[in-house]
């Protein structure tokens, strides 16, 4: 009795299984059939504890899975051991990374992790001013000093484009204490830099380069997509799969390169401190499962079709009048399964409220000026077609004047430069006051504004609060500043 125990909790995998192809996957379909007695954490045992509504709704089989590491020859996260690590060590095969590290909490830990990782309090280093929230956390907690590369504007699009490879090379060569160049790649909307260029650049320059590709994690899979920046140069590279990837919601990943100049143990010491301590089974499984599909035939041929489905959006599109949409121009490629459009005579937002209400279509998101759809690894034909259908029927009602709506909000980003007087951290740490909105014009800002989706920053801790960013904070009544 007493061996058997120790048999079944052993936190060791067993030594003489040959590896599998999908290691999680596999040790959990074990786990799922194991006969188990279970006196821990989670404490709903295997569903036995949960709601009936709830555990109807969701399905008996995903409470039974629904297991944290530590079990049954699953292995554990932190360290890597086990099913786990032969995981994280295949995708990193398929990546062509170093290392790959699994997370269960979104790629805000992964950026969490990177800042305190590499960079160190007052080190400067150089950011798209395009980058996610979760960067610009990590450097209020680290206190390294921002200096930021502003994107090329789209004022048509009312977003950020591509970053100009050129003005990475100004700010390097004027400010040789830069050793860190972190951007996001491509930006949400799917605008993608020249990363070939702009690692080579870093690398003339000797500095680090960090891409966050949260956007880009199906780039490996298809030729017809852009290059990840691991095949370029780059250090370090994130990527939400639980985003266009097919994980489940949460699970992201972030790669080591090859030739990364990067701490590999600071890193993992600092996920270790960003993570979560009870890792979801489901999530790092999703994972595994999802890098073996996409790198399988059968992935392939999905991915294949969302890009089939865009190139036949976009061909229809173009007949369609009072519709435009957001191409590649000859300084910057597109992701053509991210498709930013706009309709004329209409806002993005009421666009999107005539889609979901009249047509039953729901978009990725909307701003004033246009909005954004997926062409994702899970759609059909048959739905671009119903996509594209509704469009020119909407079309042919601005026509006839059927719509009088013309409501602006102004919920369209302000792509205001920045006025910047004080370090990050400083001011998220100085001593504060709630200012009306309207009394705030000219003071110093002492709080992170950034909507999402997509989470990019209007205005920073340190940063002056203009005129110009009034408009787009008609949720505010209020502005948090610096006190005087
Ligand atoms: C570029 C970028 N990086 C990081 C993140 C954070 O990802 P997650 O939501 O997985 O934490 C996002 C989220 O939208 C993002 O757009």
């Amino acid at each position: 009795m007493i061996f058997n125990l120790f048999k079944f909790k052993s936190k060791k995998p067993k030594s003489a299984v040959p590896k599998a192809k999908e290691p999680l996957l596999e040790a959990m379909e074990n786990y799922k059939n194991s006969p188990m007695t279970g006196f821990h954490i989670p404490g709903h045992n295997r569903g036995e504890g949960v709601h009936p509504r709830f555990k109807n709704l969701i399905g008996a089989d995903v409470l039974k899975l629904d297991t944290t590491d530590e079990f049954d020859n699953l292995g554990t996260l932190h360290p890597s051991t086990g099913a786990i690590k032969e995981a994280q060590e295949i995708a990193a095969n398929v990546y062509g990374a170093k290392r790959t590290y699994f997370i269960t909490t979104g790629s805000t830990t992964a950026n969490l992790a990177l800042a305190f990782g590499v960079t160190n309090p007052n080190e400067e280093i150089l950011i798209g001013r395009n980058c996610h929230r979760s960067v610009l956390t990590g450097l209020i907690m680290t206190g390294a000093k921002v200096n930021w590369v502003i994107p090329k504007k789209l004022n048509d699009w009312a977003i950020f484009g591509n970053i100009d490879p050129d003005d990475i090379e100004h700010k390097l060569k004027t400010n040789r204490n830069i050793k860190l160049v972190w951007i996001t790649n491509p930006t949400y909307e799917g605008v993608v830099s020249d990363i070939k260029k702009i690692s080579e650049i870093c690398k003339k320059y000797k500095a680090s380069l960090i891409v966050d590709e949260a956007h880009g994690s199906l780039w490996k899979f298809n030729s017809k997509l852009p290059k990840s920046a691991l095949e370029y140069g780059a250090d370090a590279v994130v990527h939400s799969l639980h985003k266009t990837g097919g994980a489940m919601t949460q699970a992201s990943m972030l790669h080591l390169a090859k030739n990364s100049r990067f701490d590999e143990e600071k890193i993992t010491h600092a996920l270790k401190l960003f993570h979560t301590t009870s890792p979801s089974l489901l999530l790092l499984t999703s994972l595994d499962a999802q890098r073996s599909y996409l790198n399988s035939s059968d992935g392939a041929k999905k991915l294949n079709s969302a890009i089939e489905n865009a190139l036949y959006f976009r061909k229809e599109a173009k007949n369609i009048k009072n519709l435009s949409v957001l191409d590649g121009d000859i300084d910057c490629t597109i992701d053509i399964t991210k498709i930013f459009i706009k309709m004329k005579g209409l806002t993005g937002l009421e666009l999107e409220h005539i889609l979901e209400y009249d047509y039953n279509i729901e978009i990725e998101s909307a701003s004033d000026e246009g909005l954004l759809i997926l062409s994702n690894i899970g759609n059909a034909k048959d739905e671009f077609e119903h996509l594209i259908n509704s469009l020119k029927e909407i079309s042919k009602k601005i026509e006839e004047n059927q719509y009088i709506y013309k409501s602006k909000n102004n919920k369209i980003m302000p792509l205001v430069d920045p006025d910047i007087v004080m370090n990050l951290k400083e001011a998220y740490f100085a001593p504060k006051e709630l200012v009306k909105k309207e009394e705030a014009i000219g003071r110093i800002s002492s709080e992170v504004i950034a909507l999402c989706p997509p989470g990019i920053s209007i205005l920073l801790p340190g940063e002056i609060i203009k005129q110009e960013h009034m408009p787009y904070l008609f949720d505010y009544d209020k502005l948090e500043v610096i006190k005087e």
